[in-house]
């Protein structure tokens, strides 16, 4: 690279595929630029008009070169097109043992939650050499979260889930930007990812006062009340939320629906949206009641109480898992 770098350090697992392709996509454009160009002129003077009264004979082309100039560029896009497909499916399937981490945006910053309780702004802590799984969402406009040194970038969007995964290769500082733009200071929100070596991490991690992410979801549940209707033996009014996280849950009118941070998220702010089979639409609303992060820490909360390994669970073993003493939430019923 030198003193004038053309492209960002390669610092994720990703980033020489994807660069590999990129080098691929340059060599091509610029070969058949120059070929184009070049027969651009090559024929401009050979076939030039050379008198005034000269008049061009009509000549078909042959067969065998518009076969050979189909089928080259179509074979050549084929190319990029599963290549490309390869990546994308990489990029967008995280590892099963990845680390979870959420991620909220809004005008004009990042807010970070780790699944031990630490939570940053416009910073993001990680380790060297072992999957990041990020689930994120916005309070306000469209953001997007790119880190050009993991050749990573993905939206993230009000009202749902987008998720994405990164494994970082060395340690380091990286620019983290916001890549879509979301009013007046788009450019200010900006930020660092720190990736650090794993035992430098666990000592960064070790400074939480606070409790984890589930911990602080289970005192959150109980100050909102949830805990009075959502009893974890199922005696409440609304269903127990022991075991919902990864369940199929049957609905009211007909249909099942996943048990997913998508659906639990859902039914916390728009529980009549998705009403459990055999219950009433009693739930309130807690739209605007609660804050994205909130909403995160009521997640995990009930993610802790169906210990399922594999399915999103917090692999860490040192997130102590909350009591399945309030249970119920409510997904959906209402
Ligand atoms: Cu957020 Cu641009």
């Amino acid at each position: 690279m030198g003193t004038l770098p053309l492209f960002p350090e390669q610092a994720s697992t990703i980033s020489l595929e994807v660069d590999h392709l990129y080098y691929f996509l340059v060599v091509v454009s610029v070969f058949f630029t120059l070929l184009i160009f070049g027969a651009i002129f090559y024929f401009a003077v050979r076939y030039r008009r050379r008198s005034e009264t000269e008049l061009p004979r009509f000549q078909h082309t042959g067969y065998a070169l518009e076969v050979v100039w189909s089928v080259i560029p179509f074979g050549l896009t084929m190319i990029m097109f599963g290549w490309g497909a390869s990546i994308f499916f990489k990029e967008s399937r995280p590892p099963d043992d990845s680390m979870p981490i959420y991620v909220v945006g809004k005008q004009w910053m990042w807010k970070l939650q780790h699944m031990e309780g630490q939570r940053e702004i416009n910073e993001l802590h990680i380790p060297v050499g072992r999957p990041v799984k990020l689930t994120m969402t916005s309070e306000d406009v469209i953001h997007s979260f790119y880190v050009p040194d993991f050749r990573t970038k993905q939206d993230v969007v009000p009202g749902r889930y987008t998720t994405t995964w990164f494994t970082a290769t060395r340690p380091g500082k990286y620019h983290l930007f916001c890549a879509e733009y979301c009013g007046t200071k788009h450019s200010g929100m900006i930020g660092w990812v720190y990736a650090m070596p794993p035992d430098k991490y666990q000592d960064w991690l070790a400074g939480n006062p606070s409790g984890s992410l589930a911990d602080r979801g289970a005192r959150l549940f109980d100050d909102l009340a949830c805990s009075n209707c959502h009893k974890a033996d199922g005696s409440g009014r609304c269903p127990t939320l022991v075991g919902v996280y990864g369940s199929t849950v049957k609905l009211t009118g007909g249909g099942t629906v996943r048990a997913d941070e998508a659906y639990i998220r859902e039914s916390i702010l728009d529980p009549p949206a998705k009403v459990v089979e055999g219950y009433q639409p009693i739930m309130p609303l807690f739209q605007g009641q609660v804050t994205e992060e909130d909403v995160v820490e009521l997640i995990e909360y009930i993610k802790s109480l169906s210990p399922r390994p594999g399915v999103g669970q917090p692999a860490s073993p040192d997130v102590p898992t909350a009591q399945p003493t309030a249970a119920g939430f409510q997904p959906s019923n209402r």
